[in-house]
């Protein structure tokens, strides 16, 4: 549980509120049950009070993966202690909340509903509006909240366990798909690669720390479409390959064997996400870049990023380490920050649904 002080800077009308605005955040997409509060008032940024978060990480290790079932039993058991914890956190009672904002998907069906039920449940018990929030806009807009806000307009890296986009976005509601994977995402090509290394679940940072004894020059892995003059990304291939390696590094590869597998993997991951991103950035003329998303929590990413950005005259921008993975911080954040741009106006509701798949840039 944790006190924060962080604010984005983005201003807005607070869509006619007068007094200092409460939101409640619920996420609940996959594995990961995050609570937060947020709020602001008049022209302000909106502030992160207080946020909580419960990782069922360990529970799904067990499995190689996430157990949907298992995942929406936990969100069930956690979610309301969460809540109480962040509001005592931030020194606020239930009745101080105005808005709660839930993530309406894409992720679990199971999982999502957990969310949405209790959001809807709690705002209906305190007549309050509530907001089904797109996880993605969350992680977006996540940066937001850090001692270095972006600005609009900017190009967005999602790159996440289920997604990596590059979006164009103009504002917030404004984002235009400019490629994406078209089979595993950037996170998934770490978790697969970690787990034939025998990582465990999830395997991006581990696959990452073990990265730092290796020499990412030790295999030449594939940067898959790399030069297919769009900006559109392909893991698989590059799982295939690792795959290929560990195969014929047999069943006792020496430790630097591993390290220089897990460097090579990554190394290629990253080259492909960073000449990318510089490359969105080139064509769109944009000169500001926002990364967001688990994955962007990647030492080398950042690093890379970093050098490629300041060679090429460009800020680049991330959300606090501890907000990069899910979390309820970027979902009240979200549904804020809709509200100050005239987004969405949130209304009371009995009824709710999710959706556990949903485009980004088919919301408004
Ligand atoms: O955004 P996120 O928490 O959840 C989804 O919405 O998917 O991203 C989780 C992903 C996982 O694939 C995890 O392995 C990866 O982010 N990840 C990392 C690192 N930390 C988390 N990948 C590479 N390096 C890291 N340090
Ligand atoms: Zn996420």
């Amino acid at each position: 549980m944790q006190r924060a002080n962080s604010h984005a800077r983005c201003r807005g009308a607070g869509a006619g509120y007068t007094h200092r605005v409460h939101v409640l955040g619920i996420e609940s997409s996959c594995d990961e049950t995050g609570v937060a509060l947020v709020c602001w008032q008049g022209d302000e940024s909106v502030r992160l009070l207080a946020h909580g978060l419960y990782s069922q990480v360990e529970m799904h290790d067990a499995y190689g993966g996430v157990v949907p079932e298992l995942a929406s039993r936990d969100h069930i058991r956690r979610v309301l202690p969460l809540a109480r914890q962040v509001l005592a956190d931030a020194g606020r009672r239930l009745a101080d909340v105005d808005l709660v904002a839930y993530t309406r998907g894409p992720g679990l069906a199971g999982a999502l509903l957990v969310g949405a039920g209790v959001g809807c449940a709690l705002a209906a018990s305190l007549d309050k509006p509530v907001l089904g929030v797109h996880h993605l806009e969350g992680h977006l807009l996540s940066p937001f909240l850090s001692t270095d806000p972006p600005r609009f307009p900017f190009v967005a890296l999602l790159v996440s366990g289920g997604h990596t986009q590059l979006m164009k976005v103009q504002g917030v509601g404004q984002y235009v798909l400019l490629g994406e994977t078209i089979d595993d995402a950037a996170g998934e090509a770490f978790d697969k690669s970690a787990k034939l290394l025998g990582l465990g679940y999830p395997g991006g940072a581990a696959l990452a720390q073990l990265a730092q004894q290796g020499d990412p020059r030790a295999f030449a892995l594939p940067r898959p479409l790399l030069h297919s003059g769009d900006l559109d990304f392909s893991f698989a291939g590059l799982k295939t390959a690792v795959l290929t390696q560990v195969r014929k590094l047999g069943a006792s590869p020496s430790p630097q064997q591993r390290a220089d597998l897990a460097a090579s993997t990554q190394a290629a991951i990253v080259d492909v996400l960073v000449r990318k991103s510089m490359r969105a950035l080139r064509d769109s003329g944009l000169s500001c870049l926002v990364v967001a998303g688990g994955v962007g929590a990647n030492v080398q990413l950042r690093q890379q990023l970093d050098a490629a950005c300041a060679e090429a005259g460009v800020r680049v921008h991330y959300p606090e380490l501890h907000l990069c993975s899910d979390n309820g911080a970027m979902i009240a954040l979200a549904a804020a920050m809709r509200v100050q741009a005239g987004r969405t106006k949130p209304e009371r509701s009995l009824t709710f649904d999710v959706k556990p798949r949903w485009a980004l840039d088919s919301i408004g």
